[in-house]
């Protein structure tokens, strides 16, 4: 089973190399090979994680006629009513994580949530899947791994921030590893149909 998935590769479209440290792992295990491709993310403004991502990547298969993922993600945070959400990019760009929690000072409701929404294109499938991470956000930064709004996000069921965890230790639980898995897990079993139906062909 292992060969079916590792003969075929998949552009992961992202200039962000902690993300594609984290992906590389989980294609790993499913046996895909995975190659970081930046530069064709198209950004649409939009308030929803599925079209921003589902756009992406038929954006940049327009261009690259190769298989491809996309994934795009944002901290939602209760007490903000879902700031920054699908506006996280900008958000940390320009407030980081000391403005979070600054606007956080006082505040002791903490929940917040990463989502994810993962679009792999290998035609002929296109298969969109989500994953969810609930947590609080910290009262102050902790930790050097990671990226983003690592230092101040703790998943539910630890007590440490993602930036305090090494890359499987967050993929237990993170919205990425959770979204990329279902994906994969998808891609491998249609790829799977595909061969036996081949195979079974008179
Ligand atoms: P993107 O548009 O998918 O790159 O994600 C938007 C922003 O959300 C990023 O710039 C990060 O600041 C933040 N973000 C997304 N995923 C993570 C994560 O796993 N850890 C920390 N921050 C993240």
């Amino acid at each position: 089973m292992k060969d079916i998935a590792n003969q075929y590769e998949i552009l992961f479209i992202t200039g962000n190399k902690h993300k594609y440290s984290e992906v590389l792992p989980i294609a790993d295990r499913l046996g895909f090979r995975i190659l970081m491709k930046p530069g064709y993310k198209l950004e649409i403004q939009s308030n929803k994680l599925e079209e921003i991502s589902l756009t992406a990547a038929l954006e940049a298969y327009k261009y690259l006629k190769k298989p491809l993922m996309v994934e795009d993600a944002g901290l939602f945070i209760d007490a903000l009513n879902g700031f920054p959400g699908p506006y996280s990019s900008y958000v940390f760009k320009t407030l980081g994580c000391d403005g979070i929690l600054k606007l956080m000072t006082g505040i002791t409701t903490r929940n917040a949530v990463f989502r994810s929404v993962v679009t792999l294109i290998y035609p002929p499938f296109i298969i969109v899947e989500q994953g969810v991470c609930p947590g609080t956000i910290a009262s102050e930064k902790r930790g050097e791994r990671g990226f983003g709004f690592d230092p101040i996000f703790v998943p539910e069921r630890d007590n440490r921030t993602f930036a305090e965890m090494s890359i499987e230790e967050k993929n237990r639980y993170s919205h990425r590893a959770k979204a990329v898995r279902k994906a994969l897990q998808k891609l491998k079993k249609l790829l799977e149909q595909i061969s036996d139906i081949n195979l079974n062909a008179p």
